[in-house]
């Protein structure tokens, strides 16, 4: 299993490139089932979700190509097999993505039930009501969610909580329904507007994606297109906050501030200077940073997946912060391991209140999902001597060659296989 070694106390400077949104290519490609011609993807990251979901869909029948550019090809033409197995699901639950097009577009879906997860329960009942108000028969045999529709009908659906995947399902399959749908309480996320985006461009009738009432008139078919994924907020957001913590200047290219203007505002609160043009993001930063209180919410509010980096943040920031975690139950598994760097982190329900020390000291950590991984490489950015973050596999998922982005910058950090 590889390792990252860091030796902290080294400021970061230079450029680099933000990748495509891991959380965005995942539905797109979902869509691909969706579209009667093939389909061009570009500004793919090469992550292991995303080559976890191609592999997926070519179990089904999808016809993918990949060129050296990452640059991807769907053929949805010849799909045999709507199954989306249990040994898939287990290792990424987006799987669960699937079942709204292949219902859509094939009237049937076997999709395995996703269980219990690292950050939080998880359970996916908005995504069955949703389908089931607009006429499909559902029953979970098995362990797995078996679903057929003879053409699914609009409907009017209200989701009690903001749903991220919820959204992207039912949008996906009302976009192939017989009439109407409008889905209220939405959610908002950049990725639901790209994925809206991609099916417009698809054929796909969708006004209000953005907003919290997306409105869908079904179509008859969906044809292929060209589409190029929407930048990743989130890594974003963790190279910001890299940067703030060890001081530097860095400009991050091919990404948009208007995307995390919630995590933009919480760095500037804390020191940072940040500036932006419509295709960059510049922050300088002194590394002495103040503490800043954070709660998760649904976009456009703070995101959960950025709520490890900035406890990192605070951690080592000047004062006392209180971090809030509303989305997952289960979300402050990097609180043990910054601990035990030295961090002087109490939780109490979902609230952790943070008290920033004087510094950090390197050790070997390792997390149990992406976010707190990506949260213990910042804390490791800033520590005194080495740390060593095991389990990467888990950033794997969701940073492209995170490794060699923060070389660029000038960390000391690199890759080792054990
Ligand atoms: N929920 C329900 N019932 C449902 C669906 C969700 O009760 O049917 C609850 C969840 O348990 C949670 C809340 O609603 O408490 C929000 O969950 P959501 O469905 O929005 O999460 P998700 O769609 O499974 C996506 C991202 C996550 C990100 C969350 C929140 C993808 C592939 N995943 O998950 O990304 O944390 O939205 O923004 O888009 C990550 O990238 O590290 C990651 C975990």
């Amino acid at each position: 299993m590889d390792k990252l070694i860091i030796q902290g106390g080294f400021p970061l400077n230079g450029e680099i490139r933000i990748s495509g949104a891991k959380n965005a290519t995942l539905p797109i490609f979902c869509a691909g089932l969706l579209a009667e011609s093939p389909m061009r993807f570009s500004n793919v990251p090469h992550l292991r979700d995303v080559n976890t979901m191609l592999l997926l869909l070519a179990h089904m029948g999808m016809q993918v190509a990949v060129d050296e550019s990452m640059n991807v090809t769907l053929d949805a033409s010849k799909i045999h097999n709507p199954l989306a197995p249990y040994e898939m699901v287990k290792t990424m639950r987006a799987s669960i993505l699937v079942l709204g097009p292949l219902l859509a577009r094939f009237g049937k879906a076997r999709v395995s039930l996703p269980g219990g997860c690292a950050i939080g329960s998880r359970p996916v009942n908005l995504h069955i009501k949703g389908l089931q108000a607009m006429g499909a028969e559902i029953h979970i045999e098995h362990g797995y969610i078996e679903a057929t529709a003879k053409r699914l009908k609009g409907a009017r659906i209200f989701m009690d909580m903001v749903t991220v995947t919820g959204t992207e399902n039912l949008m996906m399959a009302a976009a192939l329904a017989d009439g109407i749908t409008v889905l209220e309480n939405a959610a908002r996320e950049p990725e639901v507007v790209d994925l809206a985006e991609c099916l417009i461009k698809m054929g796909a009738k969708i006004t209000g994606a953005g907003t919290d009432v997306i409105t869908i008139e079904g179509v008859e078919r969906l044809q292929g297109c060209d589409y190029s994924i929407v930048c990743d907020r989130i890594e974003t957001g963790t190279y910001l906050a890299a940067a703030a913590m060890t001081g530097g200047r860095v400009k991050l290219n091919n990404t948009r501030a208007d995307l995390l203007e919630a995590v933009i505002d919480k760095l500037r609160e804390a020191g940072a200077k940040i500036s932006h043009d419509a295709n960059s993001i510049t922050i300088e930063s002194d590394g002495k940073l103040k503490a800043v209180n954070l709660r998760t919410a649904p976009h456009p509010a703070f995101p959960t997946d950025m709520q490890a980096q900035l406890m990192a943040m605070n951690t080592v920031a000047d004062g006392v912060a209180q971090v809030t975690e509303t989305i997952f139950e289960n979300r402050f598994m990097h609180v043990q391991e910054m601990r035990r760097m030295g961090a002087e982190i109490e939780v109490d329900g979902h609230a952790a209140l943070v008290r920033g020390a004087k510094h950090l000291d390197g050790t070997t950590v390792m997390a149990t999902d992406l976010r707190a991984s990506a949260g213990l490489v910042l804390a490791g950015l800033v520590a005194r001597g080495e740390t060593i973050v095991e389990r990467i596999y888990h950033l794997d998922r969701g940073y492209e060659r995170i490794e060699e982005k923060l070389s660029q910058l000038g960390a000391r950090i690199k890759r080792v296989s054990s």
